[in-house]
């Protein structure tokens, strides 16, 4: 039966994800993932309702410009700052994200991260592998820094920061963090989290964990002022987003001893990442990826999947997507449907 409707996937997704898009629409799937110029993803998304779009695809008002059909954009991830919302906005098309299926997962991954890089365990296993392990080792070798017991600082403290910080009570260590709302003080009890400015986070944290959004403000929020304040024994994390830190200042503050370690599961312009950073022995690098649990990345593709079909009125949420960034278009779509 030919459907009405038409999405575009623009990378491969779960079999069983599409499967469940298929039954009310025709799926036209990429079969891998690309960064495109804005003039692609203009002629992806020129005959289509509607688009499954991940963080290498900027949705501009260059890209929806003229585009008459385009009524929903669904996000694969929380993080949507390759979304232009205000032009999806004004051309009255829908966009969604993927919150909460995947905060737990994120939060382990920010500690899987900060015990690397304190423990140095990733270049340990390097030392090892390369078949240096020869004997002769000794008692002092492989010093790493410790974990509990610290302050541990959030700088970001909405879903993904409080899970984190959930974690920090099994390790011993008090948590302090920085946001521009406070928690209410229940949760600030329940986390044993207290809120702190920005520069007596930077300078009391014993290891920094950065879990806010990039936006224009966030752009280099730490750069290599903020670096210095930083104690030299200190352990940075960012699973938020690159750009957030100055790769170049990072590099040069890990290079230097001014910082004693990093754990960077995101970069600035990834998927390339700065020559100076592959080199440190000090940085646990990872590709992007601390959602990627078959669990939770199955889940974030079924949601997205959710949002788009309820954005073009099918399913059991028709009209009502479940993670809606831009309520304010849905009216303007009420009389068409
Ligand atoms: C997110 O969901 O924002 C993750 O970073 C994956 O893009």
């Amino acid at each position: 039966m030919t459907k009405q409707q038409s999405v575009w996937v623009s990378r491969p997704l779960f079999p069983e994800v599409l499967a469940s898009l298929a039954q009310y629409v025709d799926v036209r799937v990429e079969t891998k993932e690309a960064k495109r110029t804005q003039a692609q993803l203009r002629a992806k998304l020129a005959d289509v309702d509607g688009a499954i779009v991940g963080l290498s695809d900027r949705v501009d008002a260059s890209v929806v410009a003229g585009n008459r059909r385009l009524r929903a954009i669904a996000n694969l991830g929380v993080g949507y700052n390759n979304l232009d919302l205000a032009a999806l906005t004004a051309a009255g098309i829908l966009a969604t994200n993927t919150p909460d299926v995947l905060t737990q997962t994120v939060a382990d991954y920010a500690w899987a991260l900060l015990l690397a890089a304190a423990r140095r365990v990733n270049s340990a296993e390097r030392w090892l592998r390369a078949g240096r392990w020869r004997g002769g080792m000794r008692f002092d070798d492989w010093l790493g820094l410790d974990v509990h017991g610290k302050t541990l600082g959030i700088l970001g403290m909405g879903r993904i920061g409080q899970a984190v910080a959930r974690r920090a009570s099994g390790f011993d260590m008090s948590v302090i963090y920085h946001n521009r709302s406070r928690l209410p003080e229940a949760a600030e009890r329940e986390y044993r989290a207290v809120w702190v400015d920005k520069a007596e986070l930077l300078q009391q944290a014993d290891h920094l964990v950065l879990v806010l959004p990039y936006t224009a403000q966030s752009h280099h929020a730490i750069g290599a002022a903020e670096l210095a304040q930083m104690k030299r024994s200190a352990v940075l994390v960012n699973i938020a987003r690159g750009g957030i830190v100055d790769d170049v200042a990072l590099a040069a503050a890990l290079r230097e001893g001014r910082l004693a370690a990093a754990g960077l599961d995101v970069f600035e312009g990834e998927p390339a990442v700065n020559p100076a950073l592959r080199e440190l022995e000090n940085a646990v690098l990872s590709p992007h990826i601390a959602s990627a649990s078959a669990d939770t990345r199955r889940a974030m593709a079924q949601l997205a999947a959710d949002n788009l079909l309820a954005a073009l009125g099918h399913g059991p949420r028709a009209g009502h997507p479940p993670s809606l960034l831009n309520p304010q278009v849905v009216g303007r779509h009420a009389g068409e449907t």
